[in-house]
């Protein structure tokens, strides 16, 4: 069977991964897969049961224990935890840290990497998060790695917080900038599937660049792989 084309959105926090992937998938007729809402359910999990995030060992347990389902439409995703949807509980502070505590463990990302690759077995989807075209689908049909500098992330992740209203939207600008950068460190400096451009990947710095120059410079990549294939078988 082919699949479908696989379009890998990577990227550090804050640089507008989930706004570009969420676009391009309403644009292309495509399934917007964010993966980090899948760490981040696995991080509420662990809260919720009183888990320590460095402990690798009862992580896993409690993992083989938990069931996480993304379910993606045309105007929005929602993340379920054991049935329960949890998409706007996923956002809040506690979670957003403890998502990169618990991706630095191998036996988790495993768990999650394998999870990821069924759900984007048959291609047709635009898949982001931190390995996508690094581990998860080295073969993506377009790879793009999505950064801006420190500042202009954390600015922009301090006015969503800001629109959102809840808990987020009490944090200082500073507080948000040294969380992100506390995100940073980890997410890069992880021994496993640390965050890096995958060497085929194009890199797009978008710090001065608004979101429909992003769109077009990715549309411009994506649009001559789905003209070549013909029409998209739809997936659902
Ligand atoms: O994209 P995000 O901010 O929702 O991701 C939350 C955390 O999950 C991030 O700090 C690192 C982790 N993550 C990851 O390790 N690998 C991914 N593919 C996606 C997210």
């Amino acid at each position: 069977m082919t699949r479908g084309p696989i379009i890998a959105i990577d990227g550090p926090a804050g640089a507008g991964k989930s706004t570009v992937a969420r676009h391009l998938a309403q644009h292309f007729g495509l399934l917007n897969l964010e993966t980090g809402a899948m760490y981040r359910a696995f991080a509420l999990k662990a809260i919720e049961c009183d888990q320590d995030f460095d402990d690798a060992c009862a992580l896993e347990r409690l993992a083989r224990d938990t069931e996480i389902r993304l379910e993606s439409d045309r105007s929005a995703n929602r993340v379920f935890l054991d049935g329960q949807d949890v998409t706007e509980r996923i956002r809040d502070s506690d979670v957003t840290q403890g998502a990169s505590r618990v991706s630095v463990h191998p036996g988790i990302r495993t768990w999650m990497v394998d999870l990821q690759r069924e759900l984007g077995r048959r291609g047709g989807v635009v898949m982001e998060g931190r390995d996508i075209g690094t581990v998860v689908f080295p073969d993506a049909d377009v790879k793009v790695f999505l950064d801006a500098s420190p500042d202009a992330r954390s600015q922009r992740r301090y006015e969503q917080n800001s629109g959102n209203g809840g808990i987020a939207a009490a944090a200082e600008p500073s507080m948000v900038f040294r969380e992100l950068r506390e995100r940073d460190e980890r997410d890069r400096n992880r021994a496993n599937s640390p965050l890096h451009p995958a060497s085929d990947a194009v890199v797009i710095d978008s710090t001065t660049l608004s979101l429909t120059e992003v769109l077009a410079r990715i549309e411009d990549l994506v649009r001559p792989l789905l003209d070549r294939r013909g029409p998209m078988e739809k997936v659902s």
